[in-house]
């Protein structure tokens, strides 16, 4: 005979079985998601047509939601708690999605199918649901410009980011990790980064990722030659020479722009 699932899981599963419940999809790590997203509970049923009806519970706040029915085209809700009457849809006919979730909506959901047998089974679903994370900027302050190095101070701004989201850094086009010279220059709150120039190279490239266990958005910085000495220094002549040509293809782009109008009078 093959042996059965042990540990309290397989435990849990005989007892089910014995009492006419069976429990299914113990609650495992929390669906992320972000507020005004959708949450898609998949239930796992078949076939629906044993089904008499299941029931959905928000179990954090004891709360009922919704009773499906089994129809023509798959399960549709019966009854539906008027709070959740606009937000919840039943999707491929058998799972439920709870719209425009907000983080009060973080929880665990439980589904209660009752089969025409008299047998029934549970599912339990574990959701969390986090705040936007906002664009991260990025402000370069200069430092200090001594004895060949050039000190500035890379800082992260997260404006109105919950503490759910965490900061790091990378460098690099694609972004890799710090080196460890690097790293020693990170606050502990990790949103500002210290860096000398003597170590860094002016085209790198660092991003900072902002993320929430739901979302990642991230923002990125060229340090380019801002810490070019200001004195007798090639990339400052390169690039005002850049301006000066910039400035003679716009006026020669004008003059040109008005000659053709010219020529249509
Ligand atoms: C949701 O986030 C938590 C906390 O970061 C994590 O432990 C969990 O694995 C995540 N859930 C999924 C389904 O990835
Ligand atoms: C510049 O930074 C280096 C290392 O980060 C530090 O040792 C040095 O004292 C700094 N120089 C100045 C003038 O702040
Ligand atoms: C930064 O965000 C962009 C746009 O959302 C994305 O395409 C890119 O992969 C992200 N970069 C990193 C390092 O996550």
């Amino acid at each position: 005979m093959e042996r059965t699932s042990g540990g309290p899981r397989g435990l849990l599963q005989l007892v089910g079985f014995l009492s006419g419940a069976w429990i299914v999809g113990a609650q495992g790590p929390p669906a992320n998601h972000t507020r005004g997203e959708s949450a898609l509970f998949h239930l796992n049923v078949s076939p629906i047509s044993d089904v008499r009806v299941v029931e959905w519970t928000f179990v954090t706040r004891n709360l009922a939601i919704t009773e499906l029915m089994p129809g023509a085209r798959g399960l549709s809700p019966g009854w539906t708690h008027e709070r959740y009457s606009q937000r919840v849809h039943v999707v491929d006919g058998v799972s439920l999605k709870l719209l425009d979730v907000t983080p009060e909506d973080g929880g665990t959901y439980e589904a209660q199918v009752k089969f025409r047998s008299g047998a029934f089974r549970k599912q339990l679903f574990a959701l969390a649901v986090y705040e936007p994370v906002p664009l991260p900027e990025i402000h370069l302050r200069p430092g200090s410009r001594t004895s060949g190095r050039c000190n500035f101070t890379l800082e992260c701004r997260l404006p109105g980011a919950g503490a759910a989201v965490s900061v790091s850094w990378r460098k690099g086009d694609p972004p890799g990790e710090l080196t460890a010279a690097e790293r020693r220059g990170l606050s502990p709150d990790r949103r500002t980064l210290n860096l000398a120039l003597s170590s860094v190279h002016p085209d790198d490239v660092f991003t900072c990722l902002a993320r929430s266990p739901a979302q990642e958005r991230n923002a990125s910085v060229q340090l380019g030659d801002h810490c070019a000495p200001r004195e007798s220094s090639t990339k400052g002549s390169a690039s005002s020479a850049n301006a000066f040509s910039l400035k003679w293809i716009l006026s020669a782009a004008l003059v040109q722009a008005l000659c053709l109008w010219m020529d249509y009078d």
